[in-house]
């Protein structure tokens, strides 16, 4: 059996959507069911998610169930996986507090993935006299310490995330180097796993902009239905340079072709559009002229809804007992905190502060008192 342990997480601001789907999700769901793993983890990184949104709970508490229904619908089945919330399992802040010990100031402000959160967020790091609305919170900061934490607790080898999460596991794996430099040998260095395509990187919004996100309204969502996915692929960016038809078309960077890219196998051709073998024919006939976009959509269309109708009639089933989602997680929960609980106690040992467990520590102090 495979020694392999996955494991990777989500914030729970939203809905997920089609460009977390290719991102990460369709890849766990691969990986559950190819099998070679001695355990697999996926939780709600609530209390990550709270590090931004500390001032909102609310928004954090609706799509705990949200991100578990997105979670089970495309295919996550916890008689494998075992899901889970992160804020309950305290091991976890625990092990953040001690791995702070082991990052600078400086390394965390040339981290990219917060170093562009702090811009968008419109924090700074020179406002601390400010009230909060732009003065960067210590909690903001830390989390690439806390994303450590969740990581090394299960002690995950493979860490299927999208391509904005590799700094992440880059900082990691230097948090575990140095643990492990000071106090032994103890937690093990994780790996990120990206999807090799790379359309399905970095996804962009059906606007075409940058990535898919709620904030710029450009998000197909798992969770929608077929009418309104219908909507939004028709409205797709596609090439403003392709006006009649007969125009040649351009691929690079037309939003139809991006997702035809992450979503598209040989065989939906033989299902709807018979008259190409492949991708490639179909992006050549285009690059000529004489392909019309609204054809491209439709078959766009076709090969979402074939991909995303079995993760809407899955959702629709689960959506019919929420009490027992929550169940499903409160039992993962506890499963999590076991397990996270023992690498607590591999921490602590490493690092001397296990006293009450060391009989010899005890024994010593009462020679060394009465010699
Ligand atoms: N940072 C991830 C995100 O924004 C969520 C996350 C938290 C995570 N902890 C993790 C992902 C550990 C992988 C591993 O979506």
């Amino acid at each position: 059996m495979s020694s392999k342990i996955i494991l990777t997480g989500d914030r729970p601001t939203g809905r997920l959507h089609i460009g977390h789907y290719v991102g990460s999700l369709r890849n766990r769901v691969a990986i559950q069911n190819a099998g070679d793993y001695a355990k697999m983890f996926v939780f709600i990184a609530d209390a990550q998610a709270l590090t931004d949104n500390f001032d909102n709970p609310e928004k954090v508490r609706q799509n705990i169930i949200e991100v578990a229904l997105d979670y089970l619908s495309v295919g996550l089945d916890p008689d494998k996986v075992t899901l889970f919330i992160q804020s309950q399992i305290p091991e976890l802040t625990e092990l953040t507090f001690y791995y702070m010990n082991l990052v600078t100031v400086a390394r965390l402000q040339r981290n990219p993935t917060v170093k562009t959160e702090i811009q968008m967020r419109g924090f700074s790091a020179e406002g601390e006299e400010q009230a909060f609305g732009s003065g960067l919170p210590v909690g903001f900061f830390c989390y690439p310490i806390s994303q450590a934490a969740d990581i090394t607790a299960f002690k995950a080898t493979d860490v299927p995330v999208g391509e904005d999460q590799k700094p992440m596991i880059e900082q990691s794996v230097e948090i575990v180097r140095a643990f492990n430099r000071i106090y032994g040998e103890t937690l093990v260095e994780p790996k990120a796993v990206l999807p090799s395509n790379e359309a399905c990187l970095r996804l962009p919004g059906i606007d075409g902009k940058a990535k898919m996100s709620k904030s710029l309204g450009n998000c197909i969502y798992l969770s929608e239905t077929a009418e309104e996915m219908h909507k939004k692929v028709m409205s797709m960016y596609t090439d403003p340079l392709h006006i009649n038809l007969s125009d040649p078309g351009h691929i690079e960077g037309n939003t139809v072709f991006t997702y035809l890219d992450a979503f598209c196998r040989d065989e939906h051709f033989g299902l709807f559009w018979p008259e190409y073998a492949n991708l490639d024919e179909l992006k050549d006939h285009y690059r000529k002229g004489g392909l019309g976009d609204v054809k491209c959509k439709k078959f766009l269309e076709k090969i979402l809804n074939a991909e995303l109708e079995p993760v809407r009639a899955r959702r629709k089933e689960f959506e019919k007992d929420i009490p027992a989602v929550y169940d499903i997680l409160k039992k993962g929960s506890l499963a999590a905190e076991e397990v996270a609980a023992k690498t607590l106690d591999d921490v602590k040992k490493a690092m001397k502060i296990d006293y009450f467990n060391d009989a010899d520590l005890i024994r010593e102090q009462a020679a060394r008192f009465n010699m």
